[in-house]
């Protein structure tokens, strides 16, 4: 397999793409980087606090500071974004600019609804689903920029979109 190639994975909330990640670190025995993780420990805070407390902007700023020193780890091959992470030109350029390759992992609404709903992760930017909807369909062609893309499926789970990814973008 070639593990020289780095990719990042974008898509909406709830779509999987923290398990995707995990399991193709698996895989291709890599390192990866969770981007919310890493903001995490930096911040010392959960996201849901720094965006309750600080607001989106503020957020998004710590965001792309965490993305380049996850993009400075050239160890690092495998980088999973938070859902708006891929939206911010200055993201996209940045991440472009590294050589990474953009993988989207794409789902209908209702998929990463179910998966929000019932996760225990605070998600202050999709805590209703109107607005959940609402960014969900402006990020659409955002997501499309991204240079793969793979439909993720409700019967699919996190593996089998990893497997999926292994075999088709490392071959
Ligand atoms: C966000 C997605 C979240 C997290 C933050 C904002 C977004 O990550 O970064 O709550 O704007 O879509 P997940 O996509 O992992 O839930």
């Amino acid at each position: 397999m070639n593990c020289e190639k780095r990719i990042v994975l974008t898509g909406f909330m709830g779509v999987g793409k923290s398990s995707v990640a995990r399991h193709l670190a698996y895989l291709l025995r890599c390192e990866k980087i969770d981007l919310d993780n890493l903001i995490e420990g930096s911040e010392h805070r959960k996201i849901a606090e720094i965006i309750d407390a600080d607001g989106e902007a503020i957020f998004r700023r710590i965001e792309t500071e965490n993305l380049k020193r996850a993009l400075n780890k050239t160890n690092v091959r495998i980088l999973s974004l938070g859902g708006g992470t891929w939206t911010q030109a200055e993201n996209r350029e940045l991440i472009r600019q590294h050589g990474m390759t953009t993988i989207w992992l794409e789902s209908n609404f209702s998929h990463c609804w179910n998966n929000i709903r019932f996760s225990w992760k605070d998600r202050p930017l999709a805590r209703n689903k109107r607005s959940a909807q609402k960014l969900f369909d402006a990020r659409q062609e955002l997501y499309c920029l991204a240079d793969w893309h793979f439909i993720v499926k409700p019967d699919h789970t996190s593996f089998d979109v990893a497997r999926q990814i292994a075999e088709e973008v490392f071959s």
